[in-house]
Formats: structure tokens, C-alpha cells, sequence
């Protein structure tokens, strides 16, 4: 007996993937939200809402690391950011977002690089 697969979810090609904490422990009370709120903003304006660099990006509750925020972790490349202030974002935005370079005074934590092997037969 063959139990069929629900389809497979697809997602439109993105170069980073922007997690920001809008948790109620993570900095000032609303601070991540606010942050978050102007997020889309801020991308559109350095031009990577879209296109090869587009950045897509999502609010979180709580990573569990709640001192010293708002938190933001940029993916793939898991570069986690502490104290991310509206300037502080900016510097994330130009630096590594577009930039390609880790803003180093501002992260606390960097995850291990994965490489994760293609799937066969994947379909795209
Ligand atoms: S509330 Fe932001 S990491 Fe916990």
C-alpha cells in the first residue's frame, strides 16, 4: 500500500531569510515590533524586497535568548544580532543583507555551517 504525499510547499527563490524577535521580553516593550513594522520598508529601500537578493523575513515570539534585544538571526548563514536599535538595523540591512559582511560587534552568536545535500527528485 502507498500512502500518498501531500504536494510539496514552494517558495520563490531568496538570498537571506531575516527572523526578528517581537517578543514582549526582547528589549523595550514593543521594540521588536516596531522594528519589524518598518522592516519591509527598510528592504524595499536598499532594494532586496525582490529580485537576487531578495530577503525575505518573519516575526518570532521568542528565540529563548531574551537579554540584550530585540534579536534578530539572519539565515542561511545563522549570524545571530543583539541591541538591533533602528540604526543597528540599518548597519545589518547595508552590511550583511547587501553587503555580504557579518556586522561583528553586533552578533553574539554565529550557528555552524551545514551543508545540506540536494534532493533527488525533488521537482524543483
Ligand atoms: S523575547 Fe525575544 S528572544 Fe525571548
Amino acid at each position: 500500500m502507498t500512502i500518498d504525499a501531500p504536494p510539496k510547499p514552494s517558495i520563490s527563490p531568496y538570498k537571506h531569510y531575516v527572523l526578528l524577535c517581537t517578543g514582549p521580553r526582547c528589549g523595550e516593550e514593543g521594540a521588536g515590533q516596531a522594528l519589524y513594522d518598518s522592516l519591509w520598508t527598510k528592504l524595499k529601500a536598499a532594494g532586496i524586497h525582490e529580485g537576487p537578493g531578495r530577503t525575505k523575513f518573519n516575526s518570532v515570539n521568542c528565540f529563548g535568548a531574551c537579554k540584550g534585544g530585540p534579536v534578530l538571526c539572519v539565515q542561511p548563514q545563522g549570524t545571530w544580532y543583539y541591541n538591533v536599535t533602528p540604526t543597528n538595523l540599518d548597519r545589518i540591512i547595508a552590511e550583511h543583507l547587501v553587503g555580504d559582511q557579518a556586522v561583528p560587534d553586533l552578533v553574539f552568536h554565529q550557528s555552524p555551517q551545514v551543508d545540506v545535500p540536494a534532493q533527488r527528485g525533488s521537482g524543483g
